[in-house]
């Protein structure tokens, strides 16, 4: 069981639109640690935008993409890490995350998940209610299996949840 000694990285797990890229960007802002976000680390070593990789390519090349540069993070330091969505989907996925740190899951409503699902350009797959209260009813447990830290964020002001996370 290889622990990557003094990764101490934060991973910011949970549903799409859950917040997580908003959250660590300012809390990297705030305690003056780097922020990384796994789909864009995806994007830019594959070329191309998520909703492209995974019309043009499939989801399996998106996850593949995705679990090698959540791998190539045990190189880096203290790093706040908002995951893709879909990141629990892979056990390795968090056995790598408690390796190199700490899961917090950001849980909050599908209904607001799905406002932001409402652009298109996040998932073309995702785009439908039904489909996404299906993967948010299979997500759930994986979130909360995967984290050491559970904030609700439901009415919660971004300066409540910072709290809690910090
Ligand atoms: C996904 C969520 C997206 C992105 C990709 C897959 C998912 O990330 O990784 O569209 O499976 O829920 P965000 O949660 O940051 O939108």
């Amino acid at each position: 069981y290889v622990v990557h000694e003094g990764c101490d990285h934060i991973f910011f797990v949970g549903f799409l639109g859950a917040g997580k890229s908003t959250l660590a960007r300012n809390l990297g802002g705030l305690f003056h640690r780097p922020h990384v976000d796994t789909d864009r680390l995806v994007e830019r070593a594959l070329g191309a935008t998520v909703a492209q990789i995974f019309e043009d390519e499939g989801e399996d090349r998106f996850r593949r993409a995705e679990t090698a540069e959540l791998r190539k993070l045990s190189e880096r330091k203290s790093l706040l890490v908002s995951c893709g969505g879909g990141i629990v989907e892979r056990p390795e996925n968090c056995e790598l995350m408690h390796e190199m740190g700490v899961v917090v899951f950001l849980d909050g409503d599908l209904e607001d998940s799905l406002r932001q699902i409402r652009r298109p350009e996040l998932r073309p797959d995702l785009g439908t209610a039904e489909h996404a209260a299906e993967v948010y009813r299979r997500r759930r447990p994986l979130y909360e299996r995967a984290a050491d830290l559970t904030i609700d964020i439901r009415n919660k002001t971004f300066e409540q949840v910072a709290l809690e996370s910090g």
